[in-house]
């Protein structure tokens, strides 16, 4: 795949180790949501490195001092349902202040067109870094959706994070969002024709919540 601008792909021994085990069909539900939480961790601790500082005073065992610390309601992460659901733990490990919204979209199974149903998001919305969280980055329609619904709602800075994308995936979503900063645990080769990625970890969300 070409590179793209604003394109991050996590090179992390331990990412990638984790996610071998996503791929491992034996592995199972309860295994399954750890890794996922472990991976949004460690790829969250990437895709945070840029976050604004500012000074407070603070007073030591020895003396008073000025030192830096974020802005932890500043931040809101937003999870594309269901799957998404399974990282926000790992974000709220790092930025436990952080604001949690909602955005619900499905798949449809013939067309893989996306469709809403439901959004709620902090507010206001216009001020914060939005992190928006899905393991999987298919054609990518999810996700140029729901950067739509937060553009639409006032989000400005925002940043995407998928543990698993298809290169058609990373595509249309730089394509139609250019600004939106993407942090993709691992680029797949290609999608089949049911839009699945391959070779991909099969059904996120199923897996994540043992259903099928
Ligand atoms: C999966 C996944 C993404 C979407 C990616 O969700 O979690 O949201 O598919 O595919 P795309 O890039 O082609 O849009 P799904 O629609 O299966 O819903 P679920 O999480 O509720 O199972
Ligand atoms: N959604 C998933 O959960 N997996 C894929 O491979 C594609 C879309």
């Amino acid at each position: 795949m070409e590179k793209i601008d604003n394109v991050f792909e996590m090179d992390h021994p331990l990412i990638q180790h984790k996610i071998s085990i996503l791929r491992n069909k034996m592995t199972g539900t309860n295994e399954f949501r750890k890794i996922v939480e472990e991976i949004a961790i460690l790829m969250g601790y990437e895709a945070l490195r840029d976050l604004p500082l500012h000074d407070v005073e603070m007073v030591t065992p020895i003396e008073k001092c000025r030192t830096p610390v974020i802005e932890g309601k500043k931040i809101a992460i937003v999870p594309i349902l269901r799957a998404g659901l399974g990282m926000v733990s790992g974000l709220l490990a790092l930025v436990p202040a952080a604001k949690v919204g909602h955005i619900g979209l499905y798949r449809d199974e013939t067309t893989h067109e996306p469709h809403e149903y439901y959004c709620k998001l902090p507010s206001p919305i216009d001020e914060r870094l939005i992190v928006v969280l899905d393991p999987m980055l298919a054609t990518g329609g999810s996700a140029v959706e729901a950067v739509n619904f937060i553009k639409q709602r006032g989000g400005k800075n925002i940043k995407f994070m998928a543990i698993i994308a298809a290169p058609e995936g990373i595509r249309k979503l730089h394509e139609a969002h250019p600004d939106v900063a993407l942090y993709v645990g691992h680029v797949d080769r290609e999608l089949n024709e049911d839009a699945y990625i391959c070779p991909g970890l099969g059904d996120a969300g199923d897996r994540i919540f043992g259903t099928k």
